[in-house]
Protein backbone atom coordinates (compact mmCIF):
# COMPACT_ATOMS: atom_id res chain seq x y z
CA UNK A 1 0.00 0.00 0.00
CA UNK A 2 1.59 3.21 -1.26
CA UNK A 3 1.41 6.61 1.01
CA UNK A 4 -1.06 8.13 -1.16
CA UNK A 5 -3.15 4.79 -0.72
CA UNK A 6 -3.22 6.01 3.59
CA UNK A 7 -4.23 9.25 2.46
CA UNK A 8 -6.89 8.18 0.37
CA UNK A 9 -8.72 5.77 3.24
CA UNK A 10 -8.26 8.53 5.91
CA UNK A 11 -10.05 11.14 3.69
CA UNK A 12 -13.16 8.88 4.15
CA UNK A 13 -13.34 9.74 6.88
CA UNK A 14 -13.16 13.86 6.99
CA UNK A 15 -15.53 15.52 8.67
CA UNK A 16 -16.67 18.50 6.37
CA UNK A 17 -21.01 19.33 7.09
CA UNK A 18 -19.38 23.22 5.42
CA UNK A 19 -17.28 22.50 2.63
CA UNK A 20 -18.30 19.05 1.73
CA UNK A 21 -14.53 19.15 0.77
CA UNK A 22 -12.62 15.71 1.76
CA UNK A 23 -8.93 15.83 2.36
CA UNK A 24 -7.00 12.96 3.62
CA UNK A 25 -3.03 13.48 4.41
CA UNK A 26 -0.41 10.69 4.86
CA UNK A 27 3.51 11.20 6.28
CA UNK A 28 5.71 9.04 6.77
CA UNK A 29 8.12 9.43 9.19
CA UNK A 30 11.86 8.28 9.77
CA UNK A 31 10.89 5.92 11.89
CA UNK A 32 8.79 4.12 8.90
CA UNK A 33 5.44 4.87 10.47
CA UNK A 34 3.10 6.14 8.63
CA UNK A 35 0.43 9.22 10.58
CA UNK A 36 -2.68 9.87 8.91
CA UNK A 37 -4.84 13.22 8.83
CA UNK A 38 -8.04 14.49 7.55
CA UNK A 39 -9.69 17.69 7.45
CA UNK A 40 -12.39 17.87 10.93
CA UNK A 41 -14.55 21.06 10.72
CA UNK A 42 -16.29 22.93 13.45
CA UNK A 43 -19.56 25.35 13.14
CA UNK A 44 -16.91 28.13 14.20
CA UNK A 45 -15.39 27.99 10.93
CA UNK A 46 -11.94 29.29 11.72
CA UNK A 47 -11.64 26.28 14.62
CA UNK A 48 -11.80 23.58 11.87
CA UNK A 49 -8.30 21.92 11.12
CA UNK A 50 -7.13 20.73 7.80
CA UNK A 51 -5.88 16.78 6.74
CA UNK A 52 -2.24 17.99 7.22
CA UNK A 53 -2.42 19.68 10.26
CA UNK A 54 -4.37 16.49 11.88
CA UNK A 55 -1.63 14.09 10.29
CA UNK A 56 0.99 15.70 12.08
CA UNK A 57 -0.88 16.21 15.29
CA UNK A 58 -1.15 12.32 15.23
CA UNK A 59 2.68 12.02 14.79
CA UNK A 60 3.70 14.44 17.38
CA UNK A 61 1.58 12.49 19.76
CA UNK A 62 3.13 8.90 18.38
CA UNK A 63 6.69 10.22 19.06
CA UNK A 64 7.70 11.13 15.74
CA UNK A 65 9.24 14.10 14.54
CA UNK A 66 10.45 13.60 11.51
CA UNK A 67 8.91 13.59 7.63
CA UNK A 68 10.80 11.54 5.30
CA UNK A 69 7.11 11.71 2.75
CA UNK A 70 4.06 13.23 2.52
CA UNK A 71 0.70 12.23 0.46
CA UNK A 72 -2.89 14.97 0.77
CA UNK A 73 -4.97 13.38 -1.69
CA UNK A 74 -8.52 15.39 -2.68
CA UNK A 75 -11.81 15.50 -4.86
CA UNK A 76 -10.20 18.28 -6.97
CA UNK A 77 -10.05 18.66 -10.75
CA UNK A 78 -6.24 19.44 -10.07
CA UNK A 79 -3.88 17.99 -7.31
CA UNK A 80 -4.66 19.87 -3.97
CA UNK A 81 -2.23 22.61 -2.97
CA UNK A 82 -1.64 22.78 0.72
CA UNK A 83 -2.51 26.06 2.16
CA UNK A 84 -0.09 27.97 3.71
CA UNK A 85 -0.39 27.77 7.50
CA UNK A 86 -0.35 23.71 6.29
CA UNK A 87 3.34 24.40 4.09
CA UNK A 88 4.64 26.08 7.54
CA UNK A 89 3.75 23.45 9.46
CA UNK A 90 4.75 20.64 7.16
CA UNK A 91 8.38 22.48 7.34
CA UNK A 92 8.79 22.34 10.93
CA UNK A 93 8.74 18.69 10.81
CA UNK A 94 10.43 18.09 6.90
CA UNK A 95 13.43 19.13 5.17
CA UNK A 96 13.13 21.17 1.92
CA UNK A 97 13.77 18.11 -0.23
CA UNK A 98 11.40 16.18 1.31
CA UNK A 99 9.36 14.71 -1.05
CA UNK A 100 5.43 15.48 -1.20
CA UNK A 101 2.99 13.98 -3.74
CA UNK A 102 0.12 15.71 -4.29
CA UNK A 103 -3.03 14.08 -5.89
CA UNK A 104 -7.15 13.55 -7.13
CA UNK A 105 -9.38 11.25 -6.09
CA UNK A 106 -9.03 10.60 -9.74
CA UNK A 107 -5.60 9.38 -10.50
CA UNK A 108 -3.92 12.80 -10.77
CA UNK A 109 -0.23 13.22 -9.36
CA UNK A 110 2.43 15.81 -8.85
CA UNK A 111 5.45 15.61 -6.67
CA UNK A 112 7.06 18.04 -5.08
CA UNK A 113 8.75 18.99 -2.27
CA UNK A 114 8.32 20.95 1.12
CA UNK A 115 11.05 23.64 -0.17
CA UNK A 116 9.41 23.97 -3.27
CA UNK A 117 6.03 24.48 -1.55
CA UNK A 118 7.60 27.43 0.77
CA UNK A 119 10.65 28.38 -0.53
CA UNK A 120 11.09 31.64 1.50
CA UNK A 121 10.45 29.80 5.08
CA UNK A 122 10.23 31.65 8.75
CA UNK A 123 13.13 29.44 10.64
CA UNK A 124 15.14 30.19 13.75
CA UNK A 125 17.78 31.31 11.17
CA UNK A 126 15.48 34.83 11.27
CA UNK A 127 15.40 34.85 15.19
CA UNK A 128 19.35 34.41 15.33
CA UNK A 129 19.25 38.16 17.45
CA UNK A 130 17.20 37.33 19.99
N1 LIG B 1 -8.10 21.66 3.52
C1 LIG B 1 -7.23 20.71 3.97
O1 LIG B 1 -7.58 19.93 4.87
N2 LIG B 1 -6.00 20.65 3.42
C2 LIG B 1 -5.59 21.40 2.38
O2 LIG B 1 -4.46 21.22 1.93
C3 LIG B 1 -6.48 22.41 1.79
C4 LIG B 1 -7.75 22.63 2.51
C5 LIG B 1 -9.46 21.67 4.07
C6 LIG B 1 -9.81 22.80 5.00
C7 LIG B 1 -11.33 22.80 4.90
O3 LIG B 1 -11.86 21.81 5.76
C8 LIG B 1 -11.59 22.36 3.46
O4 LIG B 1 -10.40 21.74 3.01
C9 LIG B 1 -11.97 23.49 2.54
O5 LIG B 1 -11.06 24.54 2.63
Amino acid sequence: MSLMDDARAVRERAYVPYSNFKVGAALRASSGTVHVGCNVENVAYPEGTCAEAGAIAAMVAAGDLDIQEVAVIADSPTPVSPCGGCRQKLAEFGKADTKVVLGTTDGLLIETTIGELLPSVFSTEHMARS
